[in-house]
């Protein structure tokens, strides 16, 4: 069993303090939720545990297994076992995705892989993934839909085998059936020797890859964790209750427009069960 334990981390983004001393403990086998308000923090805290350079530590830890992941680079805490699935994974013309896949999975192997058993891996998840076969050979996310490229992060987990993985809002861009197969894919990674930390606003995700624990982060802060019982909370309350804590909540608009695909998904969700 490994353990991602966050200790008092507090986080800020140019002179702005976002992360306001988070206490997080995760496990292999447990699934955690975070859900929140946009702009209060979610992205800042799952990007600061991979080590992205912009967000910087100002006070608390970081461990996986005791060892100091604050002082690992970014590749390093990658060797470790940690995987970020980016809320908006970037386009990198000139490498081609099963270049960088193969790259990537290279680096957390003592021999590299052979050609042969990475071409059978990587077709293998590319139709777990109902994906296009094309994808493997485009440019890295280059011209790649919302969907797309959220299913080639779930793509690059399912071939790095994390201990943990931090999957950023990957149910954002999905129809209903991109959903099923990324959530599929999730739940096919749930293991003893594996461990989860999922942001999204949506209950959707959570009742088709359902977490162990479930926090809510308001202003940089986690203001409440349990099970379920939470997701259901704000499902039907929103976050109003938040205010009733003292903690005034930070609002903010969203960064990318809504797709008009995405509205009728809940109630579609509930029509297909
Ligand atoms: N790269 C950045 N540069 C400047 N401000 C940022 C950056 N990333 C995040 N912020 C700010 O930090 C706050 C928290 O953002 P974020 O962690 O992305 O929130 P969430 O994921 O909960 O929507 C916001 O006020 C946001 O504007
Ligand atoms: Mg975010």
């Amino acid at each position: 069993m490994s353990t991602l334990k966050i200790e008092n981390l507090h986080v800020k983004v140019g002179e702005k303090e976002i992360l306001r001393g988070i206490d997080l403990e995760i496990k292999t086998g447990e699934i955690h939720a975070i859900m929140g308000p946009n702009g209060n923090g979610k992205s800042t805290l799952l990007s600061a545990i991979m080590g992205h350079p912009k967000y910087i530590v100002t006070d608390g830890s970081i461990t996986l297994d005791g060892q100091d992941v604050l002082s690992m680079g970014v590749d390093e805490r990658a060797r470790a076992g940690l995987f970020l699935g980016m809320q908006y994974p970037q386009e990198i013309p000139g490498v081609t995705n099963s270049d960088f896949l193969k790259a990537a999975m290279n680096a957390r192997r003592e021999e590299p892989i052979s050609l042969f058993k990475f071409i059978r891996t990587l077709d293998k998840n590319i139709e777990e993934l109902d994906m296009d076969e094309n994808l493997a050979h485009r440019y890295l996310n280059e011209g790649f839909s919302g969907g797309e490229k959220k299913r080639n992060e779930i793509l690059q987990m399912k071939l790095l085998q994390p201990k943990f993985a931090l999957l950023d809002e990957i149910d954002s861009g999905l129809d209903v059936d991109a959903l099923r197969v990324v959530s599929e894919a999730i739940n096919s990674m749930r293991s003893d020797d594996f461990g989860c930390v999922m942001v999204s606003h949506y209950e959707r995700l959570f009742e088709l890859v359902v977490p162990t624990h479930v926090h809510v982060l308001v202003q940089g802060q986690i203001v409440m964790s349990g099970g379920y019982e939470v997701i259901e909370k704000i499902d039907h309350e929103g976050y109003e209750w938040v205010r009733e804590l003292g903690i005034e909540i930070h609002q903010e608009e969203e960064k990318q427009p809504i797709l008009l695909e995405s509205c009728g998904k809940k109630e579609q969700l509930k029509h297909d069960k």
